[in-house]
């Protein structure tokens, strides 16, 4: 029997606090009509100070668990898609496993900048698919504001910050990833790059007086390569399921600008309206804009039984990917239960808890033995 991974759960956060694009005419020398007529984005938002890739990457977890209706310790891999981990390691995948308490999965992150997410699909539903793994756990999450130049007008007006995920279940029935394609071009490395903080350039006075701590983009360039890269991965992942575009329901690409997502319908012959956009409110959220769409398409009634979704992104690397999904929740999705909701809280209390009871014990252990 051929085993499929399909999506039962998926989740979102987005931080509450809202940065327009007239906030950033007081920052730096922009306006609200160069913004929207070159990237589609009217506001983006930003993390509080006591938020963090992984604070949002478990709120994004906590809703796509609940819709699952599975519990922590089902989850045998997590894979968080991320370029703006909160430390260089861990890897931000074992901070939300510890905060989940789910004690039994594998936990990796996944360097591809925008394309991670769907990079993270494609690898977990082909691990599913050797049956060495029943429930993955893929988020994408990034708080790219966090390295963003605030004095850049070229850069800053383009991101923001967000997180979300699904969960993919192995399952007998047809359905769920049908293929995914996934590429890279290093040459294009230093087209969208973090320069410092790593082992070519590490940390230091000067590095940080010379803002090499801020991502660096040719944006051009990088333009250039989305309008190619998005349709030639998309018709390619359709081809691989054994598909065309005539066959499609909806494409969920990265939300970087619209005149990309527009130039990639046009060159695929589909309407704009088979092609999800919510660039408008998140901006540019990197591996997070996928499945942060996705959740909004979900909500919006745009996605049915049975529809063909392909998630299509292109990002640092430079790199691509696209996912071809046969949609088999079924929707809407009942609402949990007071007791469901309850059972949810308290697990992950007890999660707090037992990663509380396990530092100390280790401190303990430290403390009384010399050995
Ligand atoms: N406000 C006003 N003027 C601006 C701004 C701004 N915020 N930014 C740039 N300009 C000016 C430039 O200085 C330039 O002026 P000049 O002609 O006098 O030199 C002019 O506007 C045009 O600049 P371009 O960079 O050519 O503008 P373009 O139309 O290419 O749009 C943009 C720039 C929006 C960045 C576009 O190139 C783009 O979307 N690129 C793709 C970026 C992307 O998708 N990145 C995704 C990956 S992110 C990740 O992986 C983390």
């Amino acid at each position: 029997m051929t085993v499929q991974a399909h999506i039962v759960g998926w989740g979102k956060y987005i931080p509450e606090r809202v940065l327009t694009n007239d906030d950033l005419t007081h920052m730096v020398d922009t306006s609200d009509e160069w913004i929207r007529t070159r990237t589609g984005i009217v506001e983006r938002h930003i993390v509080a100070e006591d938020e963090s890739t992984a604070t949002m990457a478990i709120e994004a977890a906590h809703e796509a668990l609940e819709i699952a209706t599975l519990r922590p310790t089902d989850l045998n891999l997590i894979i968080v898609a991320t370029a703006t981990p909160d430390h260089l390691f861990p890897a931000t995948a074992c901070l939300v496993q510890d905060a989940l308490g789910a004690t039994q999965a594998a936990c990796f992150d996944l360097a591809a900048g925008c394309s991670g997410f769907v990079y993270g699909v494609g690898l977990a539903a082909d691990l599913i698919s050797t049956g060495n793994y029943v429930n993955a756990l893929v988020i994408g999450a990034e708080t790219l504001t966090r390295i963003t130049d605030w004095d850049d007008r070229a850069t800053c007006v383009l991101f923001g910050d967000g997180a979300g995920a699904v969960i993919l279940q192995a399952n007998g029935s047809d359905g769920g990833v049908l293929s995914s394609v996934l590429g890279a071009d290093g040459s294009g490395g230093d087209l969208l790059y973090l320069p410092a903080g790593g082992s070519r350039q590490p940390a230091s006075h000067q590095t940080v007086s010379e803002g090499l701590h801020y991502l660096k983009m040719k944006g051009r360039e990088v333009f250039r390569f989305a309008v190619r890269a998005m349709p030639a991965a998309t018709r390619l992942v359709l081809e691989k399921a054994g598909l065309t575009v005539e066959d499609l329901s909806l494409i969920i690409p990265h939300q970087a600008n619209y005149r990309i997502t527009d130039a990639s319908a046009k060159a695929l012959g589909i309407s704009k309206d088979k092609v999800f956009s919510n660039v408008d409110r998140y901006g540019n959220t990197s591996a997070a804009s996928i499945p942060i769409a996705l959740c909004e398409a979900v909500e919006q009634d745009r996605i049915h039984r049975d529809d063909l979704v392909v998630f299509v992104g292109f990002g640092a690397g430079l790199t691509w990917a696209a996912a071809a999904v046969r949609w088999s929740a079924p929707l809407p999705t009942a609402p949990l239960t007071r007791r469901k909701k309850i059972w949810y809280a308290l697990s992950y209390r007890y999660a707090a808890l037992r990663s509380l009871v396990r530092r100390f014990v280790r401190w303990l252990v430290a403390r009384f033995t010399r050995e």
